[in-house]
């Protein structure tokens, strides 16, 4: 089993309202250690010496929740394409480097405190309109509408974005524009979600809108960043569907 030595550049900053800046860390790593893991040693190490732990989010540590948002080596997730921050093995990286780990930089992502950064402004996206409003009573048998599987292939490969905002960090505009296109082609691929398709595009694009997000800047950056590989066509998609809605009398 091989240890790292590492030198770690880590983003401090207590909260919104103060300045932050990076601060330097030695930890000693195995190579089997998760990166979140790399960072509990340290936060170890802090505690022990009655420092202050360094502040970063993570859930499932399983790349399902979309919590461990972080910049590292000035990449969202890190430098393994398709990763999340959580599923980064220290393998990946060499005794002796230098890491440098900061938070997602977007003006509607503000700081809470250290790595941990408010993505609230997404939530308010989908409470805009990323559902599709069902009668409550009974569940409808799964098989009651048949869906193409094609179809049911791309609305699935929509719905593996886990909200994460790695592709708003890696837009140069800070726009939003990967994961509403996600959020939207999910539900309105399929059949159940297509009715309210109109309304759900133009509400979830209004308050993206709202929240500050930029306009795409078309490079990219978005789709070479996420870790769930979620495709710009989404995007492609979600721009047909708010020019339809806006044009048509339904909305
Ligand atoms: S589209 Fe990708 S990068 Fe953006 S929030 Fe979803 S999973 Fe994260
Ligand atoms: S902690 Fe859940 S995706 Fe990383």
């Amino acid at each position: 089993m091989n240890t790292l030595n590492l030198t770690l550049h880590i983003w401090r900053q207590r909260s919104s309202q103060e300045q932050g800046g990076f601060k330097t860390y030695k930890v000693e790593a195995n190579e089997h250690m998760s990166f979140l893991e790399m960072l509990d040693v340290l936060n170890q190490q802090l505690i022990e010496k009655k420092e202050e732990p360094v502040a970063f989010e993570h859930d499932c540590r399983e790349g399902i929740c979309g919590a461990c948002s972080m910049v590292i080596n000035g990449r969202p997730h890190g430098p393994l394409g398709g990763t999340t921050a959580c599923q980064l093995h220290m393998r990946f990286f060499q005794d002796g480097q230098e890491i440098w780990i900061e938070p997602f930089r977007a003006q509607p992502f503000p700081v809470i405190r250290d790595l941990v950064v408010d993505r609230s402004s997404f939530d308010r996206i989908i409470q805009a309109g990323g559902y599709i409003s069902v009668n409550t009573g009974q569940a409808v048998d799964g098989n009651t509408i048949p869906i193409e599987k094609d179809l049911a292939a791309e609305a699935f490969d929509a719905a593996a974005c886990i909200g994460c905002g790695a592709c708003v960090a890696a837009c140069p505009n800070g726009s939003a524009m990967l994961f509403v296109s996600a959020k939207a082609s999910h539900l309105g691929l399929l059949p159940q979600g297509e009715v309210e398709n109109s309304r759900r595009v133009q509400s979830m694009v209004h308050q993206m809108d709202k929240e500050g997000f930029g306009r795409c800047s078309n490079t990219y950056a978005c789709e070479a960043e996420c870790p769930k590989e979620i495709s710009v066509e989404n995007i492609a998609r979600l721009n047909r569907w708010y020019f339809k809605s806006v044009l048509s009398s339904e909305v």
